[in-house]
């Protein structure tokens, strides 16, 4: 079977059919600088073809739960962000391993502290690891402290 040539510039339809990523969401993703096209002739979108890894480096890092703001940080990092090498791969995955681990930790902390909550319902700002871990907000000072920001 011949493999198919994918030429350098792809409407945002093809970009689509490659990637699975519906057009509306191509879009988005443009607006927010993730990714850029150019205006061809017919004032039509083309993306060149090297998008289509970028596209699926997004797909995956969101999956792996980093917001489309970490990505284009990411993405901002590297030493030329319209293309993806397998070294900046590579890169990337060293990181965000670490990323990972760093959220399975807190996530495991998380579900444990949790388990003193489940048939409680206090949501007490000084019993509930829940709602006031290590007593975040006691270490603000006294009186009354927000829960966020
Ligand atoms: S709800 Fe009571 S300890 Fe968390």
């Amino acid at each position: 079977m011949q493999k198919k040539l994918i030429p350098e510039w792809i409407s945002v339809g093809v970009l689509s059919e490659r990637t699975g990523v519906s057009i509306s969401a191509l879009h988005f993703y443009e607006r927010k600088g993730l990714i850029k096209s150019q205006r061809n002739v017919s004032n039509h979108r083309q993306y060149p073809k090297h998008v289509i890894r970028i596209v699926s480096l997004i797909q995956v890092a969101q999956r792996t739960g980093f917001s489309l703001e970490d990505i284009l940080l990411e993405l901002q990092e590297l030493p030329n962000h319209t293309r993806i090498t397998l070294e900046d791969w590579e890169a990337l995955g060293i990181r965000w391993q670490g990323e990972l681990d760093r959220k399975i930790v807190q996530l495991t902390e998380l579900r444990d502290m949790m388990s003193d909550c489940i048939g409680c319902g206090c949501l007490s700002l000084e019993r509930c690891k829940l709602l006031n871990p290590y007593d975040e907000l006691g270490k603000r000072g006294a009186g009354p402290q927000r829960l966020t920001g």
